[in-house]
């Protein structure tokens, strides 16, 4: 696919924090498509901390196309379809849920303080949140009666999503178990393709919170949020165990 690629057709039609979205400008039979950038700029606390990880892209992209491509063969349909550069992969193009799906199992970052319970401890069982998309409101909590009476999305979208997110928690620290990695928290987010709920976005150290089991240490954006250096080693070392996956 990567070769039948006319760059002159690419039509930029998002740019987020992390990422650039193109769709294929004319061409029929990439109507459903899309062709993702991954850039190195880091945003943390809503954007208010800006920088760089350099080569981010690079391993943001490649983590994500292991992790889609392992949970794919694990019954996990989502958008990815190739990589097809160091920094760029192709997808299917989804009408996307406005909503962020965050999994825990441990207590980190925002629920640790707003609960007020310490960093670390485990929780009893999985904890699941969704938080409206949307950075002018620092993508607010919402609960499920949320969804029909702001007509964000259908609550049953919002319901199956949950489950593969669940299923996904399971996959994902049983992969990062077996390579001495905890995985503490991390955000999904999912769409409609051809009337399907799918996984898309991306599955990154910039989304997860993943702890060494023997050291704790921290190897994901916490480094960069909390100016904990390694930023980049950290990333290395998921790009690293991901590409075995
Ligand atoms: P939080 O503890 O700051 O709410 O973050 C929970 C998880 O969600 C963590 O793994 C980082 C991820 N996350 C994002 O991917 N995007 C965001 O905008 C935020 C706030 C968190």
């Amino acid at each position: 696919m990567a070769e039948s690629i006319n760059r002159g057709n690419l039509k930029k039609i998002y740019e987020g924090k992390a990422k650039i979205l193109y769709e294929f400008s004319g061409e029929e039979d990439k109507k459903d498509l899309l062709l993702t950038y991954f850039k190195d700029d880091a945003t943390a606390f809503n954007g208010q901390k800006k920088g760089t990880i350099i080569k981010k892209g690079e391993y943001n992209n490649a983590i994500s196309a292991s992790l889609f491509k392992f949970l794919k063969n694990k019954g996990i349909n989502n958008h990815f379809i190739e990589k097809i550069s160091e920094r760029e992969m192709l997808t299917y193009h989804l009408k996307m849920l406005p909503i962020e799906f965050i999994v825990r199992n441990i207590a980190a970052g925002s629920l640790a303080k707003k609960m007020g319970v310490e960093e670390g401890v485990k929780f009893l069982s999985p904890v699941i949140e969704m938080c409206f998309k949307s950075d002018e409101l620092g993508d607010p909590m919402i609960n499920k009666s949320y969804l029909k009476a702001f007509d964000l999305c259908d609550p049953a979208d919002a319901s199956k999503a949950e489950k593969i997110a669940l299923e996904i928690n399971e996959i994902l620290s049983k992969f990062f178990d077996d390579n001495n990695i905890i995985v503490v928290d991390f955000k999904l987010e999912f769409g409609l393709y051809k009337n399907e709920v799918m996984l898309a976005d991306e599955i990154t150290p910039d989304t997860m919170r993943l702890w060494d089991k023997q050291t704790m240490e921290k190897v994901d954006k916490d480094r960069f949020r909390r100016d904990l250096g390694k930023v980049e080693e950290a990333y290395q070392r998921i790009v690293d165990i991901t590409s075995q996956c």
